[in-house]
């Protein structure tokens, strides 16, 4: 926890936690999404708000899961000066529901139909208590491995489908002389990977009961331990600087052509689009082998503050704004992600965003579809810091599988 202690005071002491509320006609909002293809999503938004005359105050914390900006959230509604709306995930929403720090959003989502168009999965965490609390941007999913195709075609691999497929492609790279995977060093993201190891070693009805029902008996058995060993033939195949790097430096590795493949949420995408390159000729985008059939999803919302009494003029607007057809498919395109209401056409989605699409629908309606763990839609953040904390270990060799096992069991045992 040493490392948690240091970074978290690191963040505090660069982020000004006394920063005005925000100037009546404008809104402050709170985000971590500062890489490139990220920044360039959110101008979508910005512009969007502007050209109906609401400003906007920029408040990033940079950090890809949203760790550090939950650790900033937290300190400025104890200083009593929340944002207007902050971005976030899953068991995060209903938490800061449960405190009542949530403005109510009934009235808007009753003027545009929310219910009828926002899939349920989602309105399990932008609802609480019969109210709508927070508006739904996107659904992203953690599942998917992006790769480069001049690499891949080099070394004659074609698309792994299983997860010994993708064994004997990483050996080739790794035979060639090239960084097979390309890794950032981060408990979040090799908590990211870890949702498809976990998906991929047992399947779903394991991953429910591990990962959902938090079951003992599924935490500690030989799959777990199975998933440990895919985390650490992933280990085994990662550059030696990839301790502390950031996700979009790991998927740059890829663009370059520096690593054949990276494990990553569908956000590496648009670092790909950012750096002008295109699916099925620069890169190609597919399911985690094994897991072709399942989506572990996360999906952003912006949950509104309650700046004490009604919904403001400008939090309607921009709820209103983020939850238009035409906002969620001109954003979505850009981030990598696909549209949070049912009823937005792919037609300008590039083939990840339609593939997105299609296996998302057919993942919902097949009982295929689950929370992330790693992106706070499995359990509440006191279990998934828990689960982050033995899968960072594991992966920075301080256990091996069989103790990596027996410490998750017990490290969730004490966090639910
Ligand atoms: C996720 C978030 C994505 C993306 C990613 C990396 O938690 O849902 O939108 O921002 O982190 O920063």
């Amino acid at each position: 926890m040493a490392y948690m202690k240091t970074r978290i005071a690191g963040i505090l002491a660069a982020t000004s936690l006394v920063a005005g509320a925000a100037n009546a006609g404008d809104v402050e909002v709170l985000h971590w999404w500062t890489s490139g293809g990220e920044a360039a999503a959110l101008n979508v938004l910005k512009q969007d708000l502007e050209s109906q005359g609401i400003g906007w105050q920029d408040m990033p914390v940079a950090g890809g899961g949203g760790e550090q900006a939950m650790t900033v959230l937290r300190a400025r509604v104890t200083a009593g000066n929340a944002p207007t709306a902050v971005q976030m995930l899953g068991f995060d929403i209903l938490d800061w529901a449960k405190e009542g720090a949530l403005a109510d959003l009934n009235e808007i989502a009753a003027q545009e139909g929310w219910d009828a168009v926002v899939p349920e999965a989602l309105q399990a965490f932008a609802r609480h208590d019969g109210k709508w609390i927070s508006a739904p941007v996107n659904v992203h999913s953690t599942n998917w491995v992006w790769a480069n195709k001049a690499v891949l075609d080099a070394n004659g691999i074609s698309v792994p489908q299983t997860w010994d497929e993708f064994v004997a492609a990483v050996e080739k790279l790794a035979a060639a002389g090239v960084t097979p995977i390309a890794q950032g060093g981060q408990a979040w993201q090799e908590a990211t990977v870890f949702d498809a190891a976990v998906m991929s070693a047992g399947g779903p009805e394991f991953y429910k009961s591990a990962f959902i029902d938090l079951d003992e008996g599924a935490l500690g058995s030989d799959t777990m331990k199975e998933a440990f060993d895919r985390m650490a033939f992933i280990r085994a195949n990662v550059d030696e600087n990839f301790s502390g790097r950031d996700w979009n430096l790991a998927t740059a590795m890829v663009i370059n052509g520096e690593a054949g493949f990276q494990m990553m949420g569908d956000w590496a995408k648009g670092e790909f689009l950012n750096a002008g390159k295109v699916p099925g000729t620069d890169f190609l985008c597919f399911r985690f082998p094994g897991t072709q059939e399942q989506v572990t999803f996360n999906a952003d919302q912006f949950a509104m503050f309650d700046q004490g009494g009604m919904v403001s003029k400008e939090q309607a607007a921009l709820a209103s704004a983020i939850l238009s057809p035409s906002f969620q498919s001109a954003f979505n395109v850009v981030k990598g992600s696909v549209p949070a209401r049912t009823d937005v056409s792919d037609e300008a989605f590039d083939a990840c965003g339609k593939q997105g699409m299609k296996d998302l629908a057919a993942a919902a309606s097949s009982g295929n579809l689950f929370g992330s763990m790693a992106h706070g839609h499995a359990a509440p953040a006191s279990v998934k810091n828990a689960v982050y904390d033995v899968v960072t270990a594991h992966f920075n060799g301080e256990y091996d599988s069989a103790t990596a096992v027996e410490e998750l069991v017990d490290a969730v045992s004490i966090a639910k």
